[in-house]
């Protein structure tokens, strides 16, 4: 007994010293690493849907490459763009605590990487874990720039859920036959809506239903009686999404890289900008079964591609001939399985949100006509002789031409106001009464307008849907903080109805607001920098339904954003 006593701990300090010459090897006493990545922004040939274009990606890959860490390593990734085109990558998902510089998002913390040149991102994902993913933050490059990003629990630390046999990223996305900065500046010029996708893309792969795609497919091979993770993520630019699985059941284990109570489900609805961890268990009897993408249409009179992208649930010993079963999808337009999924979401473990808050924001948020000054209406101002826009308490955000954050920062005036007001400018019926008098009423007013909050606010907003030319869902982010989703419903928020959950609310980066209706966040401001909230569906994001959040620096250097890296890029 003695002897083994003495074997084991022999045993302990031999490990533990390799351990720590391993992290002394990389400059570090705690009990993480750093991960290197070297991303070359390149342009590359695919060929997808009967036709052959150039796409800017990450090093040839689409979609980009996995980023792998664990929990409060580091990450650095050096960018090179070797493109004609601006360029910034976003971690979508992770904090930044106190790495605000690092965040991406173009011309709120960063001016983008310029053709020739090279930032390198260097961050910790400190207290984070799941499913995480990076892309473009700079125009609509994000259509063909982005991956995945998984973070795994510390060593020895598990999932709250049963070890999944395999796990496999499933990422969804819009590729478009024309070249998407052309269709980017035609639709912008035009002042209308953009064109629909071509087609819905699973990891990169169209699908047998769409043309000369019969191979350009994406399958999982399962093993019958075995349980895998599925990591969902939408980078879709414009649209929300279905998902499900031909005759198998969807557990939600995990929501913007948050674990959340087990939640089970035929079909999930997951917006540009979310994530989702599922699990699935093989156990059905051996067969194909489809793996079906298809458009939420919250929005009348938005259009969207209405063919379903599809990948194959294979299980091992399938017949190769046998038929696959078709997944069935709700109604395109199905709110209840959205309110559904969304009920579903719970934080794994009980949370204590506060009750007192310091600032309390009601913002509409919503799309508008602006009117058209074009000499050329015809060309210039498509929508009922108007240019269509969107705002937060009417304010269509205007990106300034030189970083907020190093206007911040350097103390740079004239480039945004502190105004950004706390309430939109009328209360009225904002779903059912909104204006409709296209152009004289339902106009937003443009600008570069900040929140700024003191270091350690208790912030609630409350996001409040309008009815003006459209209502729609939309999948609002934020930039370097979670929140938690303590309520949300239909029609116009109301105080006296309503009951929030301070218990269990999901602690997410993306809610999606329902169609004409609300939600409400809280979160506390504690990491300093300057943090883009905004629309996750990128034409709405161009039409301005953005704003931005300040926050100041605390007390000392662990509250207080450090210098910019020397190679911050130049406008
Ligand atoms: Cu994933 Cu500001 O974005």
């Amino acid at each position: 007994m003695a002897n083994s006593i003495t074997l084991f701990m022999l045993w302990l300090s031999i490990i533990s010293t390799i351990y720590n010459v391993k992290l002394r090897a990389h400059g570090s006493t705690k009990r993480a690493s750093t991960r290197f990545y070297d991303f070359k922004v390149q342009t590359k040939r695919v060929s997808k849907l009967c036709n052959s274009k150039d796409i800017v990606t990450i090093n040839g890959m689409f979609p980009g490459p996995v980023v792998y860490a664990q929990e409060d390593d580091r990450i650095i990734v050096k960018v090179t763009n070797m493109t004609p085109f601006n360029i910034t990558i976003h971690w979508h998902g992770v904090r930044q605590r106190l790495s605000c510089w690092y965040d991406g998002p173009s011309m709120i913390t960063q001016c983008p990487i310029q053709s020739g040149q090279s930032f390198t991102y260097n961050f910790s994902v400190v207290q984070q874990r799941g499913t995480f993913f990076w892309h473009a933050h700079v125009s609509w490059l994000r259509g063909t720039v982005y991956g995945a990003m998984i973070v795994y629990p510390k060593t020895g630390v598990p999932y709250p859920f049963k070890f999944p046999y395999q796990e496999h990223i499933i990422i969804l996305g819009e590729y478009w036959l024309k070249d998407l900065q052309k269709i980017e500046y035609d639709t912008l010029a035009s002042g209308g809506a953009p064109p629909i996708a071509d087609a819905y893309t699973i990891n990169g792969h169209p699908g047998p239903n769409y043309n000369c795609s019969t191979n350009d497919f994406y399958q999982i091979d399962v093993i019958s009686g075995k349980t895998y993770l599925l990591r969902l993520i939408n980078a879709g630019l414009n649209t929300e999404n279905f998902f499900a699985i031909a005759n198998h059941k969807l557990t939600i284990v995990e929501a913007d890289a948050e674990y959340t109570k087990p939640f089970t489900t035929d079909t999930v609805m997951i917006g540009p900008g979310q994530t989702l961890n599922i699990l699935v268990s093989a156990d059905q009897s051996v067969g194909k079964y489809s793996m079906a993408v298809a458009p939420y249409e919250s929005g009348r009179f938005v259009l969207y591609q209405n063919v379903s992208a599809i990948a194959c649930f294979n299980y091992i010993g399938a017949p190769s001939d046998s038929l696959y079963s078709q997944a069935k999808l709700p109604k395109l337009d199905d709110k209840l399985v959205v309110k559904t999924v969304m009920d579903g979401l719970r934080s794994l473990n009980q949370v204590n949100v506060f009750r007192e808050i310091d600032e309390n924001l009601f913002i509409t948020i919503g799309l508008n006509v602006q009117k058209c000054h074009s000499k050329t209406p015809k060309q210039n101002c498509q929508t009922q002789n108007g240019v269509l826009a969107a705002s937060m308490n009417n304010i269509s955000f205007v990106n300034p031409n030189i970083s907020i954050l190093e206007a911040y920062y350097k103390m740079i005036k004239g480039t945004y106001t502190e105004d950004f007001p706390d309430s939109p400018p009328k209360f009225y019926d904002f779903v059912n009464g909104a204006p409709s008098n296209i152009t004289y009423d339902t106009q937003s007013m443009n600008g570069t307008r900040t929140k700024v909050l003191k270091y350690g606010s208790r912030v609630q907003l409350i996001l409040q849907d309008t009815g003006i030319v459209n209502p729609e869902n939309h999948p609002m982010h934020f930039h370097g903080h979670s929140f938690y989703v303590v309520g949300y419903g239909t029609g116009n928020y109301n105080p006296l109805t309503t009951k929030f959950n301070l218990v269990d609310p999901p602690y997410m980066n993306t809610i999606g607001v329902p169609v004409g209706g609300w939600a409400a966040i809280r979160f506390v401001a504690d990491n300093p920098g300057v943090w883009y909230m905004h629309c996750h569906i990128d034409i709405h994001k161009s039409w301005g339904l953005g704003m931005v959040f300040i926050v100041h620096n605390g007390k000392g250097e662990l509250e207080s954003l450090p210098h910019p890296p020397p190679d911050l890029p130049q406008c």
